[in-house]
């Protein structure tokens, strides 16, 4: 299948992270590699690219697109919360856009979206893990309260997750024959008129657990100083609040001081530093051209250089 997928903020993501000619880039989410080609251009002519992608489809079809730079690539299908397994020095450039690509909602075999019925999986890597289905079936109604509460910040939680678990127990089907068209009757009967606005939460909820989300942005927050050498940067493209209100707090703690209590001097300057105060977000230009990037945030921190 020839897949399409617009790069979100691509000319933010080069002005912010301005990589240069022999620079190592670590992208985390090669995706159809737009955003790394963009970066192999421009550190050409010897500069390196490591992509990861834990989606073996995306994977292959970014390695054909990028097969003209030859040694210049590297790819990994992997999840990048283990980044560190795979690379041997620190790099100059880490970029990761998060979520889902638009194959992925295009693939009707994939259950991304509630726009078609589908087999419920939802997993990126679909070697690993639990899909949607396995997921509401192996749930309590208490664990699928607080999916679609924490990440889908839904009201009535607790009565949707009621009506799924029950739905999800009513009979013994083979996994495969759980479709998101379970979901959406779900939804349907416990939101009646308002259940269009609550479908891409509940969506979203589900794919934020199944994916473990959230954990797999914490451990590449947590292992930034490890990845980055001084003078580098790191640029992060979030697609909903709770990823990014997780960036920027990880980059906020590590831009800040350490201030002495005694005296309330700086005792140890911060080793970080803001280049986006606040995030970037796509001009009216990309919005109209691309309305998936409707919801993306980007922002950017840099190791301070060493003296
Ligand atoms: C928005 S797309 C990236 C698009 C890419 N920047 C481009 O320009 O083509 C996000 C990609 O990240 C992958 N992905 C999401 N979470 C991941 C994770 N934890 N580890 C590795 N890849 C992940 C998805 O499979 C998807 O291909």
């Amino acid at each position: 299948m020839q897949h399409g997928h617009v790069s979100v903020l691509h000319t933010e993501v080069l002005a912010l992270l301005a990589p240069r000619p022999g620079e190592t880039v670590l992208d985390c989410t090669l995706g159809l590699g737009g955003h790394a080609t963009t970066f192999l251009n421009v550190t050409a002519p010897d500069g390196l690219l490591i992509g990861l992608d834990a989606d073996s489809v995306n994977l292959t079809e970014a390695r054909k697109r990028l097969q003209p730079y030859g040694s210049r690539l590297e790819t990994h299908c992997m999840n990048f919360r283990d980044a560190l397994t795979v690379l041997t020095h620190p790099v100059d450039i880490v970029f990761a856009d998060l979520g889902l690509s638009s194959p992925h909602l295009d693939d009707p075999e994939r259950g991304f979206t509630f726009r078609t019925n589908a087999p419920l999986d939802m997993r990126y890597d679909r070697s690993t893990g639990e899909s949607a289905a396995e997921l509401l079936l192996s749930s309590s109604v208490e664990q699928i309260t607080k999916v679609l509460r924490e990440f889908g910040e839904i009201q009535r939680s607790h009565q949707l997750a009621k009506e799924l678990h029950l739905h999800f127990h009513s009979d013994t089907r083979s996994l495969s024959d759980w479709k998101t068209d379970d979901v959406v009757q779900c939804v349907e009967k416990v939101f009646t008129y308002r259940a269009p606005k609550v479908l891409p939460q509940v969506f979203q909820a589900l794919r934020i657990a199944v994916n473990d989300e959230l954990g797999a942005v914490t451990s590449l927050l947590d292992t930034l100083p490890r990845l980055l050498n001084p003078g580098g940067r790191v640029g992060i493209i979030s697609y909903h609040s709770l990823e990014d209100r997780l960036v920027k707090h990880a980059f906020r703690t590590l831009s800040t001081p350490e201030i002495d209590e005694r005296t309330g001097q700086v005792s140890t300057a911060a080793s970080w530093e803001l280049v986006t105060r606040k995030a970037v977000t796509p001009s009216a230009q990309e919005l109209e051209g691309n309305p998936r990037s409707r919801s993306a945030k980007f922002r950017v921190l840099r190791r301070v250089p060493r003296a």
